[in-house]
């Protein structure tokens, strides 16, 4: 089931606006560590997210994604290329920017017992970012309540320690947290991979009906395509730093263009009955390394349809229409280049 396109808050100003960004890492090697490597994460990569939209980033792991994520949220600098977040641009942003910028853009992660303090109590969790933000106690206590209202638990949970809870009710504690102060974006970093299925799907419902009450912009970054499928507007497909398909979700699930993208559709699990017993054909290999990237195209090495010049040469943007773009010399001449 692909989620609507909220078409009342998906008002297409934009929100994040990710220009040739790039995020590398130096990492010594070798024995005393003299040699220096250089880990590509992000490397060029644009793209632009609306105001009021669910955007999905996929890639297996080690893409870059999480990496990306960290670069919106201002916990990492850029290499090179800008991020501009709600208007702000972060390389030239004032401290009081900043500090506007640490409000609007909130994050859950994946392990939900590490976006919670294990000695704290669930109110002291909830309440700790907002007397960090200068609330009284007593308003920090009721917006607790309040937000524990909005995550669908009891507020009785309150007074719970993260070991007292199940996988679940933590992630909603999580969710809670990043929204007592209010933001703008949620980056939500692989928020239902920890969870038993059933409790995914009860995460997942809430996210969206959160989403839909407060206008708020998503990005979902996860390997798992029923998650990006279930919930996101449009689809952002990376692969060894690199962004090789971005379109809306039903263009690149249902269509997908890209040879990697399509190898990633046929390793996801069926779930249709119609297809069961169909034998799929899988792609081959692993990503590799960020370090001994490829000339060329770096899917090269694993794609069916390589030829001499994707060894060599990095393929650009190709437009299949005015939404949808893969980073594939076979669009090439086909499509009006981007
Ligand atoms: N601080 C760091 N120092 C060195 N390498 C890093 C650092 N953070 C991430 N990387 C590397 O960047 C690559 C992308 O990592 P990440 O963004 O976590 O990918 P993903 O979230 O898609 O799994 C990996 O090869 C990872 O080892
Ligand atoms: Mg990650």
């Amino acid at each position: 089931m692909n989620k609507a396109v909220n078409v009342c808050t998906n008002t297409k100003e934009p929100m994040i606006v990710i220009e040739g960004l790039k995020k590398y890492f130096t990492i010594s090697e070798g024995i005393f560590g003299r040699k220096k490597q250089m880990v590509k994460a992000v490397d060029d990569i644009s793209l632009t997210i609306n105001k009021g939209e669910i955007v999905g980033i996929v890639g297996e792991s080690g893409s870059g994604k999480t990496t990306l994520a960290r670069v919106i949220l201002n916990l990492t600098r850029p290499t090179e290329g800008s991020v501009m977040v709600d208007g702000i641009d972060m390389r030239c942003a004032t401290k009081e920017e900043e500090k506007r910028l640490r409000t609007d853009v909130a994050v859950v992660f994946q392990d939900p017992a590490s976006n919670l303090n294990p000695r704290q109590t669930v109110a002291s969790s909830i309440m700790r970012p907002m007397i960090l933000h200068g609330k009284s106690k007593k308003e920090a206590m009721e917006k607790a309540n309040e937000a524990l209202d909005m995550v669908k638990m009891d507020r009785r949970y309150l007074n719970s320690y993260p070991h007292q809870l199940s996988g679940g009710q933590l992630q909603r504690i999580a969710i809670a947290r990043a929204l007592v102060l209010k933001p703008k974006i949620m980056i939500l970093d692989e928020p239902t991979s920890a969870l038993d299925i059933s409790v995914q799907a009860q995460i997942l419902n809430l996210l969206l009906d959160l989403q839909e009450d407060m206008g708020l912009t998503y990005v979902v970054i996860t390997h798992d395509l029923n998650v990006i499928r279930y919930i996101s507007d449009r689809v952002a497909v990376m692969y060894l730093g690199k962004l090789v398909e971005f379109g809306p979700t039903n263009e690149v699930v249902d269509k997908s263009r890209h040879p990697y993208t399509n190898g990633l559709m046929a390793a996801s699990p069926i779930l249709d009955p119609k297809l069961r017993g169909k034998k799929k054909e899988l792609m081959g290999g692993d990503p590799g390394s960020l370090i001994n990237l490829p000339d060329g195209c770096r899917f090269s090495s694993r794609c069916r349809q390589v030829t001499d010049r994707c060894e060599n040469m990095t393929p650009r943007n190709y437009s299949i229409n005015s939404n949808h773009q893969v980073s594939c010399f076979i669009y090439e001449g086909q499509m009006e280049s981007v």
